[in-house]
């Protein structure tokens, strides 16, 4: 057997046991303390005492990417509950208080122009750390793809960097006094597919909580029911993923199901996505985190992408109920 196809039957054993397989992931000069402390004090000035210098500093992460849809933007943001995003266009309010920041190839070279020799330094360490970091990241993902012989897919070649669009993002929850006595803990509404075709997490989680297990797209397989996706989410929430330092935890996320099958050859088609969520047992508590979300690289065009009906377990239960309630009403002898 090949090699890869060696490599390729692992993983794929690995994903149908766990829904994830781990990936060096290997940082140089930074270490994600540092960065998410970097992000935390540039987000604490920014949105702490605004001022013309703060201004310029979000508007100049804010980054396109010219053709793709909404969660391929770049940008800062202090987002809190029942506000709608300034950079996300079309997203519901926020459901939670939360800090973001979206690095995306483009976001260096764009920073860069709005500065020029006079960047502020918190700004430059900042890009520097998410450099690293995005690097490592996506250095995790490059073994999986290539395994699945979609390498070239996901990645632009040497040179052409700024054609890769994924996403690096970090997370800063603030925590919420009084939560565990109001009852909010986790519940399987908050579980949810990414969007991305491949994702990368856990090289970065400030304390344990990620939950997940493996999950096919309730959205596409027909033979799914409302209450096979209900019970699945409930184990989903009793399964936590353990994070070590130097591993990245890579999975499908329902953009996977969108890309052509002759790109999928390679694969499995029971391969399964990680339906997964953080259970949180000390909401009281700040939490951080980042993921790398990975898409198709730019020079292979016309791939879909999934919306939240197809990602978030609440539309997801409604899609599959009302499904069955059609099903239920056709005419038995049609
Ligand atoms: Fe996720």
């Amino acid at each position: 057997m090949p090699q890869h196809a060696a490599q390729r039957d692992c993983y794929s054993e690995q994903l149908r046991a766990s829904g994830y397989v781990r990936s060096a992931c290997v940082l140089e000069d930074t270490d994600m303390v540092s960065l998410m402390g970097t992000f935390h004090e540039l987000i604490d000035d920014v949105y702490g005492q605004p001022s013309d210098q703060g201004q310029k500093i979000l508007d100049a992460f804010a980054t396109n990417v010219p053709g793709r849809e909404l969660n391929s933007k770049g940008f800062i943001e202090r987002r809190r509950m029942g506000v709608v995003s300034a950079y996300e266009i079309g997203r519901s309010p926020a459901t939670e208080d939360k800090d973001l920041l979206h690095f995306t190839p483009q976001t260096a070279e764009a920073v860069t122009a709005a500065f020029g020799t006079r960047m502020p330094k918190l700004v430059r360490v900042l890009l520097g750390q998410c450099q690293d970091v995005y690097r490592a990241m996506s250095d995790s993902l490059r073994p999986v793809t290539a395994a699945y012989g979609l390498e070239d897919v996901i990645f632009a070649p040497k040179g052409s960097e700024l054609d890769n669009i994924h996403i690096l993002r970090l997370l800063g929850y603030p925590g919420k006094p009084g939560a565990v006595e109001a009852g909010q803990a986790m519940s399987k509404a908050e579980l949810h597919l990414d969007r991305s075709k491949f994702s990368a997490v856990g090289a970065w989680e400030s304390r344990s909580g990620l939950v997940g297990i493996p999950a096919q797209n309730g959205y596409l397989h027909p033979e799914i029911t409302a209450s096979d996706f209900n019970a699945l989410a409930k184990e989903a929430l009793e399964s936590p993923i353990a994070c070590t330092p130097g591993q990245a935890i890579i999975f499908l996320g329902a953009g996977f199901n969108h890309l052509p099958y002759d790109m999928r050859a390679n694969l499995d088609p029971d391969v399964p996505l990680l339906l997964h969520g953080f259970h949180d047992h000390q909401p009281e508590l700040p939490r951080d985190t980042a993921v790398l979300f990975a898409n198709e690289q730019r020079g292979v065009p016309g791939i879909g992408s999934p919306g939240a009906h197809e990602t978030g377990f609440s539309d997801i239960m409604k899609f599959l109920l009302a499904r069955e309630k059609m099903q239920f009403a056709e005419p038995a002898n049609s």
